[in-house]
């Protein structure tokens, strides 16, 4: 009986120490911090260069010497490709921020199957699998393409740049028939 006694008012104070008496701050809603880069920045500062890691990954190169065919060789080729898809997924989340969103209809469609496509970049990646990783590529390039045709027609031609080097990728292993 006593020994429960001493228990008691441990116990009693542990209690009061785990709950403090006013609202917690993790209740309070958190402030989202201020978009830092223009659209443009982040079009040529994040997506473009990540989309390029993705793009130059998988891919022939013909030269005098006959046609090279490129791809990751090594786990840190493949992380590399791996991080510049998530940077693509989470470019979602950047294309979103209001203050860069051009509409909740098109435009997020467009941002959403960019996280879409991106992903089938990163699983490929993950499994270290070349032609699903050269095939998400070509989603990606859809995607970008397929938005600047509707929200930045004056730039329309600035990726089609990319056409031939995409096309001759295409011929890329067993894509060759496609
Ligand atoms: C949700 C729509 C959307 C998606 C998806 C998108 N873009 Fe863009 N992009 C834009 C818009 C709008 C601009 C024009 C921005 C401006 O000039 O202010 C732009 C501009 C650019 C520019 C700058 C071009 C220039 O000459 O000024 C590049 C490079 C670019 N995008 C690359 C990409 C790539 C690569 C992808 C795909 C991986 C992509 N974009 C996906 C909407 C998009």
């Amino acid at each position: 009986m006593r020994r429960i006694a001493s228990w008691v008012p441990f116990c009693l104070v542990s209690l009061a120490a785990c709950s403090p008496p006013s609202a917690p701050p993790a209740s309070a809603p958190v402030t989202a911090a201020a978009p830092v880069l223009n659209l443009k920045q982040v079009m040529e500062w994040v997506i473009d260069p990540a989309a390029d890691v993705i793009w130059d990954s998988v891919k022939s190169v013909s030269t005098e010497a006959g046609t090279k065919e490129i791809a990751p060789q090594n786990d840190e080729q493949w992380a590399a490709v791996r991080n510049a898809a998530a940077t693509l997924i989470e470019a979602r989340n950047l294309l979103m921020v209001s203050a860069r969103a051009r509409d909740d209809k098109g435009w997020a469609a467009a941002a959403r199957d960019l996280e879409k496509t991106a992903g089938g970049a990163l699983k490929a990646a993950e499994a270290k699998d070349k032609e699903a990783l050269f095939a998400a590529g070509g989603e990606i390039y859809v995607v970008c393409k397929g938005c600047h045709v509707e929200y930045a027609k004056h730039l329309s031609s600035s990726l089609r740049s990319r056409g031939p080097e995409l096309a001759s990728a295409r011929t890329y292993g067993s894509h060759a028939s496609q």
